[in-house]
């Protein structure tokens, strides 16, 4: 009986999964004006950016330890470059202007070619004038497909945005105004998810991979209708999948979920005294066979172990800011007292050595803070290690320590995912040699 249920499962997931395995990822980005529906349909359309006629650009999906190849063509009238924010490539394909390549003038192309060595759910995104960029829409889903991916119905994709929208569905412009960069950032009036598809069954076992593509929000969430468990965060399977509760997600980080189907999925945005409607994914009839057995951990990740007494000590600062008295300019925010980048980088690590940095929040505001070409262990107060990610909030007035093990060779930044912060001055970076 048991048997014959899972016979079935195994069937109709892998029925499933064929269609899209097909599709292949396109070998070109080409970023580029569009029209996005992102008001209610009948309501105006909005004129963004996109990748390949649709902001989010196309899900590129490629398995693990293959490379992904793509011709990035610039046809909008801003320099620009991509990032695939979170994972561990060659340090001349991580897409930072100045740093690893040179801009991408409207009109040229770069060719990406690069390793996916971990499986997870990944994402890219302009990293030129970004705080505009991928607030016009220049971003969209990169999943790297375990070898062996867990049975599930649906393995859908949710993308939770807010955008600054006026009634006709105009963008508000603005991008460098310095009063949302000197405080929280640019903040949506509007928030809605993006699911890749949107409706399921009662009874299905899905797969959720959230995505934070907000350009400063973050997103306090709440999923009813779904019996689920946290498998990843970042990218990063957990060891142990843990019961879903509300979660918060800030500014470029990533969620996956794998759960049971118990009624209309809706996303919820928990605010202090109201709940927001982020959307839903609707029912479309019964499961006959549902999913019985346990949500199980995905394949451990393979990530460098940080050594028990690291090679160095860092503290890393975040000044500034309104309340913190800088107002205007490219300084606004620092870490340790310096704006943006400088010739030199903030910290140089042998190849193998192991860091820890303690990010110690000097500010008013809460600070999402990235590493490239690495991801890192958040450290419990108890010195153990904690959750794998590449992006860790900061709350104000707080610190975290994180360890990471540096073994990607090249130059990476480091900064804040609150893109108007990282505009103004909230920056910096490090050498592997
Ligand atoms: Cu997703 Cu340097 O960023
Ligand atoms: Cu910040």
């Amino acid at each position: 009986m048991n048997l014959q249920r899972r016979a079935l499962l195994f069937g109709t997931g892998a029925a499933l999964m064929l269609p899209r395995a097909a599709v292949a990822s396109p070998t070109v980005l080409r970023a580029e004006p569009v029209k996005a529906q992102i008001l209610p349909v009948g309501d105006g359309k909005t004129d963004m950016l996109g990748y390949n006629g649709s902001t989010p650009g196309p899900e590129l999906r490629v398995r693990q330890g293959e490379r992904l190849a793509v011709r990035f063509d610039n046809q909008t009238t801003d320099a620009s470059s991509v990032h695939w924010h979170g994972i561990r490539l060659e340090n001349s394909m991580d897409g930072v202007p100045g740093l690893t390549q040179a801009l991408v003038k409207p009109g040229d192309s770069f060719e990406y070619d690069f390793r996916t060595p971990d499986a997870g759910t990944y994402w890219y995104h302009s990293h030129n004038r970004s705080w505009e960029q991928v607030a016009k829409g220049l971003y969209g889903p990169l999943i790297v497909e375990e070898a062996d991916p867990p049975q599930v119905n649906h393995d859908i994709t949710v993308i939770l945005d807010d955008w600054r929208i006026d009634e006709t569905g105009a963008i508000v412009g603005g991008f460098g105004n310095m009063h949302d960069f000197s405080h929280a950032g640019r903040l949506g009036n509007y928030a809605k998810i993006l699911p890749s598809r949107d409706s399921v069954r009662l009874g299905d076992r899905i797969r959720l991979r959230l995505i934070n593509t907000a350009t400063a929000r973050v997103f306090p969430i709440r999923i009813e209708g779904l019996a689920a468990r946290v498998v990843a965060l970042d990218g990063m399977p957990l060891a142990t999948p843990r019961p879903l509760q509300d979660i918060q997600i800030a500014p470029a980080q990533r969620v996956d979920l794998i759960g049971d189907v118990t009624a209309a999925v809706d996303f919820l945005f928990v605010l202090r005294d109201d709940i927001y409607e982020m959307g839903s994914l609707k029912l479309e009839g019964d499961n006959t066979a549902p999913a019985s057995g346990p949500i199980e951990a995905l394949a451990p990740p393979n990530v460098m172990q940080p050594k028990d007494v690291p090679d160095q000590f860092l503290s890393l600062k975040m000044e500034g800011g309104a309340m913190g008295g800088r107002h205007s300019g490219e300084d606004i925010w620092a870490f340790n007292g310096i704006s943006g980048l400088s010739d030199k980088p903030f910290a140089s690590f042998s190849q193998g050595e192991t860091a820890v940095f303690d990010l110690i929040n000097d500010t008013s505001f809460p600070h999402g803070i990235h590493l490239h070409g690495h991801h890192f262990f958040e450290m419990n107060e108890d010195g153990s290690l904690g959750d794998l990610r590449d992006t860790t909030l900061v709350d104000r007035g707080t610190s975290r320590k994180i360890a990471v093990a540096f073994d990607n060779p090249g130059k990476w930044l480091l900064h804040c995912h609150m893109l108007g912060h990282q505009a103004s001055g909230m920056k910096t970076w490090v050498e592997v040699l």
